[in-house]
């Protein structure tokens, strides 16, 4: 039975969303994370929408030492790996930075899995493998790639659980590959919270809606798309946390080997929709102006659902509507984030 589930990242944004949904579903969640990109004061506020007391390990997974100690003791039944650094433009800087933390924090994480004889794994993956996918909505088995460092840990780490999932066949390791994910727990106290300018499309509309930055950039609006802006998957933070839970369930009934699956809506937003969205969402009127294009963007973007439909007994549930909603009552209710 799996009730101890380890979520290395778990204060960040994506993994504090799912020890909130594994509190929920009745699991013992322990919260593992260094705090480089994240606050210990989101450790609270968690407790208080789990009603009850989390286990915190503050550990590096660089810290090999450390991280094997840890699992002596622990008894983790299922490890959910989210902790990665994710800025493209910064791998492209220091890609040994994304490499030493990305990949061989999760081979420590794997030994010290083997070592105590932890079977059970789920990563956090990336709909960047796709990169400029030829079939839109795009199915798991497109061929993958990758145009900067940070997309290529993502794929070497999914290379790196396959072959250690084929070495040992007693093991279950899924990986999630995540499209946009926006939007903010329903109690909106926990949410995203990116340190200075943010990259990602959501927290800087928000950031321009808050009076804090002038206005958007729109990256190109000359692309081969409707309105002439890039077209992503924006998928609820709600909905992602609950494929990690689904994953999980798959597991638990018998799942052995290494699969792959996308989490996103199926449906593709323009830039412009998701302004339009958020301006509804928020009555805010946002100013915006053209820029030129970002280097590495793809124009399309848009998961093929149907696999973690049909094989997780997952479907995302909430509309653009409701993840701009959610997404704008965290950034207005925290407009400093955890302080
Ligand atoms: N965009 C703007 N202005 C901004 C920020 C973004 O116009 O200030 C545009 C981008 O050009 C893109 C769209 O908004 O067309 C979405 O951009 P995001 O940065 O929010 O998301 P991406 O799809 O580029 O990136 C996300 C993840 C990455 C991952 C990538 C591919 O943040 O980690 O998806 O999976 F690599």
């Amino acid at each position: 039975m799996i009730k101890r589930v380890l979520v290395t990242g778990g204060a960040g944004f994506i993994g504090s969303h799912i020890v909130a949904d594994l509190c929920e579903k009745g699991y013992e969640p322990i919260v593992l994370d260094n705090f480089s990109n994240s606050s210990p004061k989101i450790i609270p506020v968690l407790e208080k929408i789990c009603s009850k007391k989390l286990e915190l390990v503050q550990i590096d997974i660089k810290d090999k030492e450390k991280l094997f100690n840890f699992f002596k003791s622990a008894s983790v039944d299922a490890v959910i790996h989210l902790a990665a650094y994710k800025a493209v433009g910064e791998s492209v800087e220091k890609p040994l930075k994304y490499y030493e933390n990305n990949i061989s924090g999760l081979v420590n994480l794997l030994l010290a899995m083997q070592e105590h004889k932890v079977k059970n794994f789920i990563f956090s993956s990336s709909a960047t493998v796709y990169g400029d996918a030829k079939v839109v909505p795009i199915p798991e088995n497109s061929p993958i790639s990758a145009a900067n460092p940070y997309g290529r840990t993502k794929l070497m780490s999914e290379e790196i659980l396959k072959d250690t999932a084929f070495s040992d066949k007693d093991l279950s390791i899924i990986a999630l590959r995540y499209f946009n994910p926006i939007g903010a727990h329903k109690s909106a106290d926990i949410g995203e919270l990116p340190s200075g300018i943010p990259n990602n499309l959501f927290p800087y509309i928000a950031q321009v809606a808050l009076g804090k930055l002038p206005h958007l950039n729109v990256f190109g609006n000359d692309y081969d798309t409707p309105d002439g802006t890039c077209i992503r998957d924006y998928i609820h933070i709600l909905d992602i946390a609950s494929g990690h839970t689904a994953a999980l369930e798959k597991i638990a009934s018998g799942f052995k080997g290494f699969d792959v699956y996308n989490l996103g809506t199926g449906i593709g937003y323009s830039v412009l929709d998701i302004v339009n969205a958020f301006k509804k969402a928020s009555g805010i009127d946002l100013p915006v102006k053209p820029a030129a294009r970002r280097a590495g963007d793809v124009p399309r973007s848009c998961a093929n659902p149907d696999k973690a439909n049909k094989e997780l007994n997952w479907k995302a549930k909430y509309n653009l509507e409701e993840m701009c909603k959610d997404g704008w009552a965290w950034y207005k209710k925290h407009p400093e984030g955890f302080v």
